[in-house]
């Protein structure tokens, strides 16, 4: 049972997420061995000044694997790693739908993880200039962390944490919840809703510019003010939206959003949107791992 995480394989090392999370490693006293397959990835992770490992030869020392590869993959890549996996050792994925759709492949001495960065608070009260440029979070800005170990013990989940502080640095909370729930917030909450809404406000800016010759700037400035204001009042109640703002406010709901919206939450509608973003046909929850032999 591992009480603390000493060596750790992060593949996938020169990627987006490989790349962010390295940085915030390689400041620690974890002993961390970076791997990727890609020349361009290798090149990045070489220009950062980190040592590229090859993972066949690390991974049986190795008491913490990091896939930090696309989603897609995580199913053949877990297939060709896990088996390699020492006994006892925990594999950390960085999103729920692969866990979810159960594509990972299973060994019941290996424990599983999923730790997913919240991303810095629109609310965060920001103080640096290092913080107010950290949208992401991971650099300066504090985030929290939404993680999953359902097979994890106290201790594996305390040893853990550990590794997730530095990854996603600096962090206050880690919240503890199960896979199913953390597919729920990722995609459901903040992709299928709070990414549609952004996406959506662009295409209404432009829309606005486009058809009634609003400047441009105008048009921003009067959107990122509301946007600031629209979201205190909602979750701060900061103070009341005005009563002709909430006659607006009901005939967009009228004209915009389908009756039936809430749906989005039912289960079946997660298992397709997950299907749908791992591109396999259908979320195989409750049946044995494609790729587990026994
Ligand atoms: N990008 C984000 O904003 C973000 C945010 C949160 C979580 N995530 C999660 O992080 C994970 C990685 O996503 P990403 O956006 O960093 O992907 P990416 O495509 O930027 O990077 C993936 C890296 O993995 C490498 N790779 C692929 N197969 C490999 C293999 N077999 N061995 C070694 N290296 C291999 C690729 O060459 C690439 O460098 C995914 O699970 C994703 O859902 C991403």
């Amino acid at each position: 049972m591992t009480q603390t995480y000493r060596s750790i394989a992060l593949v996938g090392a020169g990627g987006k997420m490989g790349m962010r999370i390295s940085e915030n490693l390689q400041r620690s006293d974890f002993n961390v061995y970076y791997c990727e397959n890609a020349p361009e990835g290798q090149q990045r992770v070489r220009d950062a000044g980190r040592n590229l490992s090859t993972i066949d030869d690390v991974i049986a020392d190795c008491d913490l694997l990091i896939l930090a590869v696309p989603d897609i993959v995580l199913g053949k890549v877990s297939e060709a790693l896990v088996p390699r996996m020492k006994a006892g050792a925990t594999l950390l994925t960085l999103d729920p739908a692969a866990a979810y759709a159960n594509l990972l492949h299973q060994r019941d001495d290996v424990r599983y993880a999923v730790a997913h960065p919240c991303h810095p608070s629109v609310f965060l009260e920001r103080y640096t200039q290092e913080e107010h440029a950290d949208a992401f979070g991971g650099v300066a800005a504090t985030q929290s962390v939404a993680a999953a170990f359902e097979s994890g013990s106290d201790g594996e989940r305390a040893a853990l944490e550990a590794v997730i502080r530095v990854m996603y640095a600096p962090v206050d909370d880690v919240h503890w919840i199960t896979v199913t729930q953390l597919a729920y917030l990722e995609p459901t909450l903040v992709e299928t809703v709070t990414c549609m809404l952004g996406t959506f406000m662009k295409e209404a800016l432009d829309e606005t510019v486009a058809r009634t010759g609003v400047p441009q700037k105008a048009a921003e400035a009067m959107l990122f003010g509301h946007i600031q204001i629209a979201l205190a009042v909602a979750f701060r109640s900061t103070n009341p939206f005005s009563d002709a703002c909430m006659i607006a406010i009901d005939y967009g709901r009228e004209n915009i959003l389908r009756d039936d919206w809430k749906k989005i939450f039912d289960q079946a509608e997660l298992d397709k949107v997950i299907a749908r973003m791992l591109k396999i046909d259908r979320v195989r929850r409750d049946e044995v791992a494609p790729e587990t032999s026994s």
